[in-house]
């Protein structure tokens, strides 16, 4: 089956890192991939034709951190913080005890809830963590959900101590590498570990990074988002794939991040960066300071934005929120903030067949009811995604 996307009036290839801009142009998807890219005066046939009238398309948004798996929502605690409570993490383990309670029906309806939600507003790649079960049973039926929806599913074992081990951090520590572990690997790609003051300190995180890279996983770390800390330098140690938040960033973090960036034009095409992903919506529903995104960029530093979207510091699914967010709020351009939710994200997940329009790549568009990339973070809050082709399929 294949279908032209006809009468683009501004094409996102993302070809190069300033978007890969081109106009009057024309796409040909090919069942689940993309087959040819040109002038629209210039396209072949096909099956089926898509004219959007001069509107803007876009490759499908990467979400490349998401923890979706959850029961209960924290409302109530949003609105103590709205009022002046700080954001701690301390409510996550409320939703460790929602999610626990919660029957495998609900679970899997909330996380289709949210993504089928996400896809309405352009994102095509989802990334899904655990953590909110915290034990072996909780964590592998969260991965097991989560792996029914995306193939990219990360294990989150290592969010924060749950009650019943307060006493003995590294005794959980114990329980996450060892059988927690070996459960969740069949349904997990990726590792993830919060390093911050609160959740695991800098050796406990090593020692999780480091069971699982022995296991086969990939390495992801929640790292300096409450305050300075060592998740990031760990991240950059351990080849981590992508550090996320890096709200407190100090130079050494800042020069460790930008010398395994993709400018350096590594060998392996860039699969030994370790993206800064940054994640406005916490920062926006904590009422904390944005990330430094400026400094991060003109140090030659990834770039990838993500939603977060979790029931406590940051209940949105909207990638195109965050591209207003960090536009104005982190002073990216809006150029580069488009490629860092789309682009960006394939970087963070080490994925070279999403966040681009390129022959070969997967068949994940997005139509704007716009113009221009522009009006993304020009109109906030307006519903501007026409339509989602996602694997070649209109959604
Ligand atoms: O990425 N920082 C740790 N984990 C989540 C928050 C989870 C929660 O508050 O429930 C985050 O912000
Ligand atoms: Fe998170």
């Amino acid at each position: 089956m294949s279908l032209l996307v006809t009468n683009i009036g501004e094409l996102v290839t993302n070809s190069d890192r300033r978007l890969g801009l081109a106009r009057d142009m024309a796409v040909v998807t090919e069942n689940d991939r993309i087959a040819w890219v040109g002038p629209a005066h210039r396209a072949p046939a096909a099956d089926d034709i898509l004219d959007v009238d001069g509107a803007a398309v876009l490759p499908g948004f990467v979400d490349s951190h998401t923890h979706l798996v959850f029961a209960g929502d924290r409302a109530a605690e949003f609105a103590a913080r709205m009022a002046g409570e700080p954001y701690t993490g301390g409510g996550i383990r409320t939703t460790v005890g929602a999610t626990r309670a919660a029957p495998d029906s609900v679970l899997r309806d909330n996380t289709t809830r949210l993504v089928t939600e996400m896809r309405r507003q352009g994102t095509t790649t989802i990334e899904i963590k655990s953590g909110y079960g915290l034990n072996v049973d909780d964590e592998v039926r969260s991965l097991r959900i989560a792996a029914e929806l995306t193939s990219e599913t990360t294990f989150l074992g290592a969010h924060v101590v749950p009650a019943e081990h307060a006493g003995d951090p590294w005794k959980y520590v114990g329980q996450v590498v060892g059988p927690m572990l070996a459960a969740a690997r069949p349904y997990a790609k990726w590792i993830d570990v919060f390093c911050e003051r609160g959740a695991f300190d800098e050796d406990q995180a090593r020692t999780v990074l480091a069971a699982g890279q022995a296991a086969g996983l990939g390495l992801r770390v929640h790292g300096n988002q409450l305050g300075p800390g060592p998740g990031v330098r760990l991240a950059v140690e351990m080849g981590a794939a992508s550090v996320d938040h890096c709200t407190h960033l100090d130079d050494a973090d800042v020069d460790a991040l930008a010398s395994t960036a993709i400018d350096c034009m590594c060998a392996d095409g860039g699969h030994s960066t370790t993206v800064a992903t940054l994640l406005p919506g916490a920062e926006f529903s904590t009422r904390s300071p944005y990330p430094d995104a400026r400094r991060l960029l003109d140090a030659g530093v990834t770039v990838a934005l993500a939603t977060d979207c979790n029931p406590g510091s940051s209940y949105t699914s909207s990638m195109p929120f965050c591209i207003a967010l960090a536009v104005r709020e982190m002073r990216m351009t809006p150029a580069e903030a488009v490629w860092a939710a789309t682009a960006g994200g394939a970087h963070a997940l080490r994925r070279d067949d999403v966040g681009r329009i390129t022959v070969g790549a997967r068949a994940d568009l997005i139509v704007l009811d716009a113009p221009s990339h522009l009006h993304l973070a020009y109109r906030p809050g307006v519903p501007l995604i026409r339509s989602v082709l996602h694997n070649g399929v209109p959604q």
